[in-house]
Parts: structure tokens; sequence; C-alpha cells
């Protein structure tokens, strides 16, 4: 089998995160923070490791700004709708998810409003300008992703947070896309809420996310419940990362997702994105000389693009040639990717794409045989 359908999830995942995952469940099996005794303590030190990794890997202040929630969607929607009050103004992209755009479309029945940014593929000077454009005397959130999951059209999320400042406005990253093969860097960036997939680029097991931020102090809870601390109150305590975390975690993936970035770490974000950019230039060179395959983007330059890629093939339909590819072996997604306005954005809303990405893990020689299959059809 050939798995190249690593932006919806990584797979297969490293030794370690299945070492660590099994590690969790025979020695961490207690409820962390929740008791006095060892196998609890010891359960609640192993989730602090993990929360130091993070904050090391995106440079938060510290580890408790590091909260861990079920995936991005989770950390998304706890930033939207803790922070926006009725009459507020967000500033987005063209290119988002719809677990950006769902939340926002919610949130225009309580009197929040949505502008969104034209993008321009490779010219950060057009797209940073466009987010001006945007911005209202209401306008308190600029809330984008940091590469499309569909296109992989990167945005200047750093030039956009520096304009966010200038105006004295808050900005959200979803970085479900982009964490583990571009570098973020949350306090040099000034990003105030970074959104995070544990699974993707971070190879932590499925059901595993997380919020970074130094302004939980803004955001209202959508969820409260117990944290074991300060347990006489019947208030959700405003401690960090507390505040953001009710309820039992999710031990074992979370001990999975600190080993997932200790891989990331290992290896060098640098060259895990050299080696996914590599082979998605070659894809790109090998599609092109294909007759009937329909590429939507220029060549993708690691600057302006995180490493993935969709195409057509014309006159076919986007799931008709990822099922004759997975009769063949080769697993891909198709459709929609859940982001209907990036695909408005190129035009594949009625017959969607077909996306390749690679992961660390991925060869040249599944590339040909991928391009070999594409060619047949
Ligand atoms: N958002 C994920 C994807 O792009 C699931 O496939």
């Amino acid at each position: 089998m050939i798995y190249l359908d690593n932006a919806a999830t990584t797979y297969p995942k490293p030794r370690s995160v299945h070492n660590a995952v099994m590690r969790a469940m025979n020695n961490y099996g207690a409820n962390p923070g929740r008791s006095g005794h060892s196998m609890s303590m010891a359960s609640a030190l192993e989730i602090y490791k993990c929360r130091e990794t993070a904050a090391e890997m995106f440079n938060a202040p510290g580890a408790e700004c590091v909260v861990f929630t079920l995936n991005c969607t989770h950390a998304t929607n706890m930033v939207l709708k803790g922070l926006l009050k009725p009459g507020d103004h967000v500033v987005t992209s063209c290119l988002e998810h719809n677990a950006i755009m769902r939340p926002l479309k919610k949130l225009e029945e309580f009197g929040i409003k949505h502008t969104v940014a034209e993008v321009y593929p490779c010219d950060n000077d057009k797209t940073v300008d466009s987010f001006r454009k945007c911005i209202t005397s209401k306008t308190t959130l600029i809330a984008c992703t940091c590469a499309s999951n569909v296109w992989g059209i990167r945005l200047p999320i750093e030039r956009i947070a520096a304009l966010a400042k200038v105006y004295g406005i808050m900005m959200m990253v979803d970085a479900a896309q982009g964490a583990g093969v571009i570098p973020i860097d949350v306090t040099e960036s000034k990003i105030d809420y970074l959104c995070l997939a544990g699974h993707k680029g971070l190879y932590g097991p499925m059901g595993t996310g997380m919020l970074i931020t130094s302004r939980a102090d803004k955001l209202n809870t959508i969820i409260e419940g117990g944290t074991g601390t300060n347990s006489l109150s019947f208030y959700q305590p405003s401690d960090m990362p507390e505040k953001l975390e009710s309820g039992t975690p999710n031990v074992m993936g979370i001990c999975g997702l600190g080993a997932g970035m200790e891989f990331v770490k290992q290896r060098g974000i640098k060259n895990i994105s050299k080696h996914e950019s590599q082979l998605i230039n070659y894809l790109y060179e090998r599609l092109r000389k294909i007759k009937n395959v329909e590429l939507y983007m220029p060549k993708p330059d690691e600057k302006y693009f995180a490493p993935l890629l969709s195409f057509n093939i014309k006159d076919k339909d986007s799931e008709s040639v990822s099922n004759i590819l997975n009769k063949n072996g080769i697993q891909v997604r198709a459709g929609l990717h859940c982001a209907p306005a990036a695909h408005k954005f190129c035009g594949t809303l009625e017959k969607g794409a077909v996306r390749v990405c690679p992961s660390a893990f991925t060869t040249r020689k599944e590339i040909d045989r991928l391009v070999s299959i594409v060619k047949k059809i």
C-alpha cells in the first residue's frame, strides 16, 4: 500500500509514537492531576513533559500556554467562540477550511461578521495588502490558515500578524497543515492563538490537537468542568492551562503526540520540509508532462507552498481517479477536502481535486508508482 494522504493524517507514525502510546497504557494509566498517588503523579508529569516539548517547538513563553485539545477544529472553536462578541468583525482568507468557515458562519447568528480577504499565491505584498483593505474599525481578529490544505499555498502569517499588531487586532493561525513543515514561532511572530492538529505533521495519534496561547485571559470558556484543581469552587479556574482543559485528558494520545513532536525535532523541520518539497517538485515535473493532467498552481517553491499538490485529469471526476488509484494500492484524498472556499478559489467546486501529500517516510519510488498509474488513467 502506498499512502499519500498525509495531509489528512500522517501514516505510518514513527515507532517511537507507538511505543509512547503503549508506555502510557502500561505505566501512566491513572488520571493525571486528579489524585496524589504515584501513578496519577507520574501521568501528570508525562503530560507536563509533552506541554514543555510543544512550548519549546513553537517558542511559547511557558508550558502553561499549551492547551491539549481533541483536534485543530476544537482549538479554532475555542478561540472564535471564546473571544468574539456581538458587533465584532473578523478578517479571514479565501482559502480557509471549514474549521474556520463554519464557526464564523455560526457566529453570524450572534452579530459577528467577517470579511474574506483574497490571497495571491507567490505575491505576499499583495496578500498582506488584501488583508489590510478588509480591516474595519470593528475588526478584533484576523483568523487565517498558515497553508491551504488543498493547494499548499502558504500565507505570510508573520507579516499578517505584524499587520494585526499595527491595528491592535488579535491574530489566530490555523496551523493544521503547516506545523511540522513550516517553522512557527508564536512569540517572535506575535501570534496570539495558534491552533494545531496533532495527527498530521506532528505525527501524533488522531484525536489530538493543541491551542497555544498566552492570551487566554481574553478567552471566555466554551467548556467548563473538572480540572482537578480548586475543586471547592463551582466556577471554572482562571489559571492556565486548567481554564481551557476540563475533564479527563487523552493521556495516551498526548504521550504519543509528545513522541511525535520529538521525532519532528530530531529530524528537523527544515529537513522534513526539504524532503517532502523535493518529492512534490518531482511529482509536479512528472505530472506536467502528462497530457490531460490539470495542475492549478505554479511550480511549488518551498517559500510559497507547503509540500502537497492537488490535480485533476481532464473530463474525469476526482473521486473516480482516486478510486482507480485506490484499486492500484495508492491512497489519496479526492473531493473537496472540507475546504469548499479553497476549491472555489481555483474553480474546482464541482469536481474537486485529487490531493497528494507525502510525509517524512515517503519515497521517490512511491511517487513513480503514482505517476505510472496516472499515466494509464
Ligand atoms: N483537514 C483534513 C484534510 O485536509 C482532514 O484532509
